[in-house]
């Protein structure tokens, strides 16, 4: 059986629940999983995994420091095992920021450490006001003023769309498949 290997990157925890649901769809395909929360000086773990996944929330205009580290890593594996990369930002509430070369980020992730993903794709992240320290609340507040979201600080909204967690998992079932056939 095939076996994806997915890093979740995420700071107030709603990367690793997009995590989670790309493993659930996997999992139907036939494909194994395990799910690993990057802590910052991880190493690529390709024993026995078809794919590596890189799951990864932004702040303040980039990956978490513990994703852009891990990325560096995986353009030294990416040509023995295979990888694939989801972004989480606010900024893919737009349908016009979800590529990889649409969203700001996901393109300069690629573009800066090389990668050549099998598949790659924002989505869009969660909101939630009250959870934020004051500092991060305004600067919230700002970047939804300036995207025409909502400023009024205590808003929790969920942007995701799940159909497209689980178009992006079908993706990454897809990319180990023809390992399934052959084992
Ligand atoms: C302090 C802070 C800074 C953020 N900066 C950005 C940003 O620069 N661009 C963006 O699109 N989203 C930004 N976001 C939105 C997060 O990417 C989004 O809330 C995501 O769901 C967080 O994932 P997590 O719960 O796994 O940490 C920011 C969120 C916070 C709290």
């Amino acid at each position: 059986m095939p076996l994806i290997r997915l890093y979740a990157a995420t700071h107030d925890g709603h990367t690793a629940r997009i995590a989670e649901r790309i493993s659930a769809r996997v999992e139907t395909h036939g494909a194994a999983t395990d799910i690993r929360v990057l802590q910052g000086g991880d190493e690529p773990d390709t024993a026995g995994a078809d794919l590596l996944a890189l799951v990864a929330a932004v702040r303040y205009g980039k990956h978490l420091p513990a994703a852009e580290a891990f990325a560096a890593k995986l353009a030294a594996i990416q040509q023995s095992t295979p990888v694939a990369l989801a972004s989480v930002c606010l900024t893919a509430r737009k349908p016009n920021k979800r590529t990889a070369e649409e969203n700001p980020y996901l393109r300069k992730l690629i573009a800066r450490h090389q990668l050549n993903p099998v598949a790659a794709h924002a989505f869009a992240g969660k909101l939630d006001y009250p959870r934020y320290r004051f500092v991060d609340r305004q600067m919230i507040r700002l970047i939804m003023w300036i995207t025409g979201g909502p400023t009024d600080g205590v808003s929790v909204i969920e942007y995701t769309d799940w159909s497209t967690v689980d178009s992006f998992a079908d993706q990454l079932a897809a990319a180990v498949e023809p390992v399934a056939k052959a084992g």
